[in-house]
């Protein structure tokens, strides 16, 4: 007999199934990718003394004496965008956002090998929650202001402006601060509960502590801390956070007197009010209300189950207005398809909308149901497609072939609106770029970004799918902390997805 040299038939099918997978991941978007460069973005905001192992290069320690006016350490945390005021109130929403991705997501993060950076990502934000938060009842806010700091134009590292630090204590109150930063620092103790016990132990502590402050001491924060009131007032008040607080405090700890409170005070606190078709670093109605929905399984007195219905209803309000199932009030479409909320960084409602749909489809599909909106049956896989769709969209999917995340495909915006991309990178030169200079030479030349800042996701196109690439053009061009987080659970999920489908098809 004849030897023939033949390869196994398993090896030409692994081959081909190879083969056909690389060819088909060359057509989808690479999510991978988009994983990856999403996490770089975080260390591109970072304030404060960068470790040795900073991946973006382009940036340099900064902010090194926040604080010390006030006598606090307030060095490290986040820019909120393209300035260097360090804005309580949204750091710890985006800090909270990365946890919750975490949490759904950290196996598909853990496959894309990027889990680390992700619990460095967090980690960046509630060490400095640590030190903010240097007694019970005291929460420093802000460092900086934003009119001081728009009037200049520079880079970080060579920042001249005004970084005085502002507080909320008993008497300057701020619930919606103190409870923004107790789930974010709840939720990351989930995130760290296994690889870091004695972390994730202390952020419960701060959390519980905050929590009380801002249950205890109620008011506003933008009444006791004047200077955030242009840039993030709370235009929703203290309440949602309040509920959202007590929801992340019950699943750090199990324990039922945080439930109590979100049931006791959903109606008073507009849990099971408000219809809503926004989610934001505002506005956290939506949210609360689908964790609320998730837990129906769970809750057992009757009670309880009557109440987290209520919230049920109010969360498929959000979900189906997002479907465009709503009788009257869905949210606007984009002729491109990509929801429309507002004109001003438009994108935020769009990556956090695509957050909450996954999530909610993973729910329906793990218990085994379907949404009903108005009697229209929807199913889990049609929230998924949705939410696939306005992430296929942000990454180029869209009229313009513009991927609205920095740094990601071929077509992206180079004009982004950020003072450190936007000026030659301290490492190249270290001559001092002054406050009204940085105007002249940098924001107002007409090259792009002399820095890529990676995986920014900018506000975004206007209702007719049209973008203006232009730094002054900050509606558009100014991407945000909040904007990206959403995104990173979602990029590994779909990053998963896309590759068991291929092998299912095959
Ligand atoms: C939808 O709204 C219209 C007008 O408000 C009303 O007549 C109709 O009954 C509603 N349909 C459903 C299914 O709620
Ligand atoms: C959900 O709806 C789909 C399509 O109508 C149907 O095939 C499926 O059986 C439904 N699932 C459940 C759990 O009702
Ligand atoms: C986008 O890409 C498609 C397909 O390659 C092409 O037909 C279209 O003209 C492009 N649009 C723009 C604005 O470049």
């Amino acid at each position: 007999m004849e030897m023939k040299k033949q390869l196994p038939h398993c090896l030409v099918f692994t081959i081909s199934l190879l083969l056909v997978i690389i060819w088909t991941k060359a057509q989808a978007p690479d999510y991978a990718d988009a994983l990856t460069k999403s996490l770089l973005y975080f260390e591109a905001q970072r304030s404060g003394r960068l470790p040795y192992n900073q991946r973006v290069t382009w940036r340099d320690h900064s902010g090194l004496t926040d604080g010390l006016e006030q006598g606090v350490d307030l060095v490290g945390g986040y820019h909120d965008a393209g300035d260097h005021v360090k804005f309580g109130l949204p750091m710890a929403f985006t800090v909270t956002m990365l946890s919750w991705g975490v949490i759904e997501y950290g196996e598909e993060i853990a496959r894309a090998r990027e889990y680390e950076h992700a619990l460095e990502a967090i980690k960046w934000g509630t060490d400095y929650f640590i030190k903010a938060h240097t007694s019970p009842n005291v929460l420093w806010a802000e460092v900086g202001d934003g009119d001081t700091d728009h009037y200049c134009w520079q880079r970080p590292e060579d920042m001249t402006t005004s970084r005085q630090a502002h507080k909320i204590d008993e008497k300057n109150p701020g619930s919606d601060l103190a409870g923004e930063t107790a789930a974010a620092m709840a939720a990351a103790s989930i995130v760290f509960k296994e690889t870091n016990p004695h972390y994730s132990h202390l952020l419960l502590h701060h959390a519980q502590q905050l929590f009380e402050f801002g249950d205890k001491f109620r008011g506003q924060y933008d009444s006791s801390v004047g200077v955030v009131k242009s840039y993030y007032a709370s235009v929703s008040g203290y309440k949602d956070e309040l509920l959202w607080a007590a929801l992340w405090l019950y699943k750090a700890t199990d324990n039922e007197v945080y439930l109590d409170y979100v049931i006791n005070n959903a109606g008073n606190f507009g849990g099971i009010g408000w219809s809503i078709s926004e989610f934001s670093w505002d506005v956290k109605y939506a949210g609360i209300q689908i964790i609320a929905a998730m837990l129906l399984p769970e809750v057992k007195h009757k009670k309880q189950k009557e109440i987290i219905e209520q919230y049920r209803s109010k969360a498929e309000f959000y979900i189906c207005s997002c479907m465009s199932k709503n009788n009257g009030t869905n949210i606007e479409r984009t002729p491109g398809g990509l929801l429309f909320i507002r004109q001003w960084n438009n994108m935020q409602y769009v990556s956090s909308a695509a957050f909450l749909l996954t999530v909610y489809s993973d729910f329906l599909s793990n218990t085994n149901q379907n949404l009903s909106c108005h009697g229209i049956t929807v199913t889990p896989e049609e929230l998924f497609a949705l939410a696939k769709s306005q992430v296929d969209y942000i990454l180029g999917s869209n009229p313009k072939n513009m991927s609205y995340l920095v740094g990601y495909g071929s077509r992206y915006p180079t004009k982004v609106h950020h003072r450190g991309a936007s000026i030659v990178s301290y490492r190249v030169n270290k001559g001092f770029i002054g406050c009204t200079q940085g105007y002249d030479d940098w924001y107002s030349h007409s090259e792009p970004n002399p820095n890529v800042v990676t995986g920014a996701l900018v506000g975004g196109p206007d209702r007719e799918d049209n973008f203006r690439d232009d730094r002054g053009n900050y509606m558009q061009t100014e991407a945000c902390t909040y904007n990206t987080a959403p995104l990173v659970g979602i990029f590994a999920k779909l990053n998963q997805f896309s590759d068991l489908r291929l092998i299912a098809s095959y």
